[in-house]
């Protein structure tokens, strides 16, 4: 048990989110060279550019310069051990992120101090506020002229709705950027090439002053004094609770590309961020030093290595201790499954593991038997954490094989695309054909590289015109909904009847004709 409260303790699972270019991967490869899961600069670049040779289908991350997956990465750092989380930036993979999202502890949230907070941000966002994970925010490109931070924090609040308060807060900006004043540890680090990354005590304004003189120019000093004296009286203090309820962000400024300000972020993030909590089930919440194993998946991706076309299922870990070939029980078809070559993620490799803890993620090979939400026990008939949340789809398309001898491999490669999470399918009633639907249109062209790629299935695919997908919560079709040329009526793969519309204001008509019709935006 002791040892079990010193692992869960010195555990940190964060997601890092942010609006592409914010500087995600810059911090990311910083974090891992602080921790010494990587040697050089520019790995976790040409760690992608290694899976572009082993993995066929990410060659259509390299063509749009994207990335589509979420990989995990382990590392240990003043004996923390970290668990990265890295999120696709793009807003096309939003599902795939949320879904991420649900097995962190908290998120650090990347902004561009010259763009502030932008779109993708704000969506990935409320999927944090609405479930209260605690977000840290680091402002990024301190070197270059960006907005004010009394402008930056207003922004925080304004449009994420949230409190934030300053850790640090920056020495001027661009070329007169001189570093940050550091009012937790109240120390100034300074930005310069000869001095790097030194930290020199200042305990109150007057020192302040001294510290600078000779190294930032009168008018930033002026400044600085000003706005923390501004921030004391007027900011947000710090609050703990707040912070671990969501409720606050604290806010570090810094230069991920010079890797200024990360040791300081990370450090105080460490002791900041909490380690994994409990979590409510179906019956009851579990602890994460409780004895017993609990963990679900989140993520399954398959063909990760197409030599082996092997799938893995990605679980985190909520409780207990998890040791290589553990025989657990699957929540959803009550069999037992023993976990058998787990591995964990690192920078540039994955290894095979033998123990592991809650808050690590560890990935399984699945023979086919695990879906997305999946919870698995130590003992049969224990709990569940419940589903994880859909997403209603908003593009649709029409598929077929090219060519109908193909028919076996289409319907065995959608089938684990569907799996994986990354579309859903409909069929039609009469005609049995099949429809897609994804929530961003960039999943539709990963699915069709992918179907040819790993499947060998060329494919006809028709766009169609509808953008909203509602589930009949009475199973029951009215008979207009069959009539209909702006709707038209579906299937999904436990045949429950959903109609497809092609905007609000058919779903509109259509209700106010169908006034008793209950409908649901995703399946009950
Ligand atoms: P992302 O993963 O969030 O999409 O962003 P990424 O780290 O790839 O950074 C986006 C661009 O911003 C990169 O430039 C990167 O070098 C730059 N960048 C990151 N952090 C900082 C910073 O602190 N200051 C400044 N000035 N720039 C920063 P790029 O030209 O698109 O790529 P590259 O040619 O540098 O690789």
């Amino acid at each position: 048990m002791e040892n079990l409260l010193h692992e869960v303790n010195r555990r940190r699972t964060f997601a890092i989110i942010s609006h592409p270019d914010a500087g995600k991967t810059t911090l990311t490869e910083k974090l891992l060279l602080l921790g010494g899961a990587i040697r050089t600069a520019g790995a976790v670049k040409s760690r992608k550019a290694e899976k572009f040779a082993t993995s066929d289908w990410m060659e259509l991350e390299k063509q749009r310069g994207i990335s589509v997956t979420s990989s995990v990465m382990q590392f240990e750092y003043k004996n923390y051990k970290i668990n990265i989380l890295d999120t696709p930036g793009h807003q096309d993979f939003s599902e795939d992120t949320y879904r991420t999202l649900m097995a962190v502890d908290s998120v650090v949230m990347i902004l561009d101090a010259a763009k502030g907070v932008e779109p993708q941000t704000i969506k990935l966002f409320k999927v944090c506020r609405d479930r209260g994970i605690p977000i840290f925010t680091f402002i990024n490109k301190l070197d270059r002229q960006g907005k004010e931070p009394l402008e930056l924090f207003e922004e925080i609040e304004d449009v994420l709705g949230i409190e934030s308060s300053p850790v640090n807060y920056p020495i001027g900006m661009g070329q007169t950027f001189r570093g940050v004043y550091d009012r937790f540890n109240k120390e100034v680090e300074l930005y310069d090439d000869k001095k790097a990354q030194s930290r020199i005590p200042a305990a109150n304004l007057d020192e302040l002053r001294d510290v600078l003189s000779g190294f930032a120019d009168e008018g930033t000093i002026n400044q600085l004094e000003e706005d923390l004296l501004l921030i004391e009286e007027a900011g947000n203090p710090f609050d703990l609770e707040a912070v671990k309820a969501g409720k606050q962000t604290p806010v570090f400024f810094g230069s991920a590309i010079s890797s200024f300000g990360v040791p300081s972020f990370l450090e105080h993030f460490l002791e900041l961020a909490p380690p994994p909590a409990g979590r409510e089930t179906s019956n009851g919440s579990v602890q994460p030093t409780d004895p017993d194993f609990s963990g679900f998946v989140f993520k399954i991706q398959a063909n990760m290595n197409p030599a082996h076309r092997d799938r893995v299922a990605f679980i985190r870990i909520c409780s207990g201790k998890f040791e290589k070939g553990l025989e657990t029980w699957l929540d959803r078809t009550g069999k037992s499954v023993k976990l058998s070559q787990p591995q964990q993620f690192f920078a540039d490799s994955r290894e095979m593991i033998e123990e592991a803890y809650a808050g690590d993620i560890i990935g399984i090979y699945d023979p086919g038997i695990y879906q997305i939400g999946d919870t698995l026990c130590a003992t049969k008939n224990t709990f569940n954490f419940g589903k994880l949340p859909t997403f209603p789809p908003e593009h649709f398309a029409k598929v077929r094989p090219k060519t109908a001898l193909k028919q076996k491999h289409f319907l065995k490669g959608m089938t684990q695309l569907a799996q994986e999470g990354a579309i859903q399918i409909y069929k039609t009633e009469h005609f049995e054909e099949y429809i897609l639907g994804v929530v961003g249109q960039l999943q539709f062209d990963v699915f069709i590289y992918r179907m040819e790629g790993e499947y060998n299935v060329a494919l006809d695919f028709q766009p169609l015109s509808f953008r909203l997908a509602r589930w009949l919560v009475d199973n029951e079709i009215p008979r207009d909904a069959l009539r209909s040329t702006t709707n038209l009526v579906v299937f999904d793969t436990k045949e429950r009847p959903v109609i497809l519309f092609e905007n609000e204001f058919a779903l509109n008509w259509f209700q106010q004709k169908n006034p008793d019709v209950k409908l649901a935006e995703t399946a009950l």
